[in-house]
């Protein structure tokens, strides 16, 4: 299966990309814009492999984005790409709302434009928006969130998360498009940026 994975050079999105190529055997073109936080190294076990491309591209681009579908033609499409540091948002929310709400709009409409002409592909397609816990505020203690859970977003970060799935859930219900949505809860592991929780304290 062909797989456009945004935000693969990032933490989560690395480890999924090289679990799609390499455990999976899927073909996965990567699109990232390589900000501060992706890590293309993270990559380089599938430089050499005619499964993975690379395209080195920003989600708020509308143009490269379409470029993007119209060249790898995907039968799916897992958007990950974010900006992801609850602090940053903080102190500058601005890249947040670009990234996350626009970002994830110019993805749906591309998405949208390709699942329209889609042929023998069209029922299979799926656009995945990855998303987070966070967009349901804060828990007491041994309480859990569902689906059902209220959204209560608390920061820059999770408002515009909230924001995003909002997008995501519309262009299902307004144009049609196979969209699922998740909301994990905080992942660590490696390759992990040092400016998360866990890792910053080990470092520390
Ligand atoms: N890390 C977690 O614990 C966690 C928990 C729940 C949900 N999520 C969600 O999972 C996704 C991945 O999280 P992560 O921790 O791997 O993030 P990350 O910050 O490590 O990686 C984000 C990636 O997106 C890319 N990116 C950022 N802005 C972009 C843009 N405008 N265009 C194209 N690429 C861009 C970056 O270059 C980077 O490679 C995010 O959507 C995040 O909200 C993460």
């Amino acid at each position: 299966m062909r797989i456009l994975v945004t935000g693969g050079c990032g933490f989560i999105g690395s480890a999924l990309v090289l679990h799609l190529v390499q455990d999976l055997g899927h073909e996965v073109a990567t699109l990232d814009a390589l900000t501060y936080a992706a890590n293309p190294v993270s990559l380089q076990p599938l430089a050499e492999d005619p499964r993975h491309r690379l395209i080195e591209a920003d989600i708020c681009d509308a143009e490269a984005v379409q470029a993007a579908f119209a060249a790898f033609q995907p039968q799916a499409v897992m958007h990950l790409a974010a900006e992801s540091h609850v602090d940053r948002s903080i102190t500058g929310p601005g890249a947040f709302i670009r990234t996350n709400v626009v970002g994830t709009q110019v993805m749906l409409d591309a998405a949208r434009r390709h699942y329209e002409g889609l042929g023998a592909d069209k029922a299979s397609f799926r656009f995945l928006h990855v998303s987070t816990d966070e967009v349901y505020g804060s828990l007491p203690p041994d309480a859990f969130f569902t689906e059902a859970s209220r959204y209560d977003p608390r920061s820059p970060y999770s408002a515009s998360k909230a924001a995003s799935d909002h997008l995501a859930r519309a262009w299902h219900e307004t144009y049609g498009l196979p969209v699922l949505v998740t909301n994990c809860s905080n992942n660590y592991g490696p390759r992990h940026f040092p400016e998360k929780l866990i890792p910053l304290m080990i470092l520390n």
